[in-house]
């Protein structure tokens, strides 16, 4: 398959934070994989900037190494990655200091589009943002992209909106949220909004609920000073899983278009109820024998953390009245395993005689691994012997049906760089949805801290704490097995 390869206009990408974890890991290895897809024209750059004392030469080699350690296949190309290696320079720079910035506006060039990549502490956006304006370095055109974590709680996120705001407009801040990048939650919007099939089933007529799961086997060991003061539900629950619910539960936008689609996930999450606490629970991991427990993991032998959640949360409105949607996520679990099921209702009466088992459809949207979609239906049993009834799958695994080049090769983040270039803020949060969302999670985070809230242990390896089993037994429903 041909994948069409939408070209971008030439640009000056700045990295601040450009020798940094996720500037080795993520960004420019991703950006390797754009200039081997023929996206990155000749006379780009890409400026990593740091206080590290490193002149162009050793930047290159710094960024070689971790293209060779993170890249994948691609990286064995080395004539390409000599080539691309020169389109790469490095200026020395502190975010809080005015060394270097003279450097740094004296080597951006005109008539190209700016783009600031903040993938530094978040303690630091402000003093960056009124930095580049001080200088000039960036114009009413540039673009800057700041990483999770945004704020901590509603205050926190809402202060660094107005900092950003002092000296950005909102069309020019790119909010990422990695998993808005992953192609399997892109193709939650295809799937919904490109088909006539499953529209008119997208409500509360015929959906039973709608369980959303993402499980990791990592557990937080390497990063653990930052893990433990943010917990499952701040580092997954109110920007990836949310997220995912938005896309999942929104209104049809009316067009393709960053502000209409923004706007309709706003809708989602001002409309979500507030979650009682018996919806909800909190779970630690515990060693197994080969592996070390959380609070080791963490370096916090009295943490409170929690690695896991699962809550059951329901969405006032016309469409989804009434139906639950369930959401976990966690660390060290079995499998590495992250899907969303949406359960239809039961047939109101079956004509098929001496059929007592429960036939229902599901269309579970498989995010990773093995990305891809599947919708189980109800068929009679091949063979004699009257009818009978069967539940299969109809599977589409992304990788069969569209070749192993399905996802292109690229990650979320090289494919949300692009369109930072591209100037496409569809798949970008906004200010206000972010607020929002904390909104919604403050109270559920204030209120463990107000009653001291431990939570429960869950083995190594484990689906998650038995009381996350409970919260849909009690609905009379279970979890989709969480399995490789
Ligand atoms: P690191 O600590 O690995 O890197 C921080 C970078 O910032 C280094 O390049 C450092 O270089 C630079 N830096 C620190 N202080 C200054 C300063 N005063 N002026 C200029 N540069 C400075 O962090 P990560 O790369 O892991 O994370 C970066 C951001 O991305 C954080 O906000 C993090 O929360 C977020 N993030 C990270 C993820 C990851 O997988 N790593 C995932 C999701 C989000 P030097 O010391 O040379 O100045
Ligand atoms: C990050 C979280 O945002 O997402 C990590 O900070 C988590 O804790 C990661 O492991 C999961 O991303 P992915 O793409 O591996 O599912």
């Amino acid at each position: 398959m041909v994948s069409r390869i939408i070209p971008v206009e030439c640009f000056d990408l700045v990295i601040f934070g450009g020798t940094g974890d996720l500037a080795r890991r993520k960004i420019l290895p991703g950006l390797f994989r754009r200039f081997l897809g023929g996206q990155m024209p000749e006379n780009a750059r890409i400026i990593g900037a740091a206080r590290s004392n490193l002149d162009d030469a050793e930047y290159r080699d710094m960024v070689a190494g971790a293209i060779t350690e993170f890249g994948g296949a691609e990286a064995k190309d080395t004539e390409c990655l000599s080539r691309f290696l020169k389109q790469l320079h490095y200026v020395q720079v502190d975010a809080r200091g005015t060394d270097g910035w003279a450097d740094l506006a004296g080597l951006m060039k005109p008539d190209v589009i700016r783009a600031f990549y903040f993938s530094v502490g978040p303690g630091l956006f402000g003093d960056l943002a009124e930095r580049l304006h001080l200088h000039k370095i960036a114009d009413a055109q540039s673009r800057i992209v700041v990483e999770k974590p945004f704020g901590r709680d509603l205050e926190t996120a809402r202060a660094l909106n107005e900092t950003l705001a002092l000296h950005f407009d909102e069309q020019q801040i790119y909010r990422i949220d990695h998993y808005l990048g992953k192609e399997t939650v892109q193709n939650l919007m295809a799937v919904r909004f490109g088909n006539v099939l499953f529209e008119p089933l997208w409500n509360n007529h015929y959906v039973d609920h709608i369980q959303i799961t993402v499980a990791e086997t990592v557990g937080v060991g390497g990063r653990g000073g930052y893990y433990d003061k943010s917990g499952a539900m701040r580092d997954m629950v109110q920007n990836h899983l949310m997220q995912l619910l938005c896309l999942i539960a929104m209104e049809p936008p009316s067009m393709f278009e960053a502000d209409a689609v923004r706007d309709e996930k706003l809708k989602v999450i001002r409309a979500l109820q507030p979650v009682d606490y018996h919806q909800i629970v909190r779970g630690q991991y515990n060693a197994t024998d080969k592996t070390q427990n959380y609070r080791d993991d963490a370096e916090n032998p009295r943490s409170h953390t929690e690695s896991f959640v699962a809550l059951k949360c329901h969405i006032n409105n016309w469409r989804w009245a009434g139906v639950p949607f369930y959401m976990r996520t966690g660390k060290r679990l079995k499998a590495r395993n992250s899907e969303i099921s949406v359960v239809f209702k039961d047939l109101g009466h079956s004509i098929f005689e001496g059929d007592e088992a429960r036939h229902r459809n599901i269309l579970t949207i498989r995010l990773q691994p093995n990305e891809g979609i599947d919708l189980q239906v109800t068929i009679k049993e091949p063979g004699p012997g009257g009818m009978r009834l069967v539940d299969v799958p109809l599977d589409m695994t992304f990788a069969d049906a569209l070749g192993p080049d399905a996802d292109g090769g690229s990650d979320a983040y090289e494919r949300l760089i692009m369109d930072v270039i591209r100037g496409n803020q569809t798949l970008f949060m906004r200010g206000d949805e972010v607020e929002a969302a904390w909104s919604w999670t403050d109270p559920i985070i204030n209120g463990w801290q107000e009653r001291n809230d431990v939570p429960k242990e869950y083995d190594t390896g484990s689906s998650g704490p038995e009381d996350s089993l409970m919260l849909l037994h009690r609905d009379g429903r279970r979890w989709h097995e969480i399995k490789a």
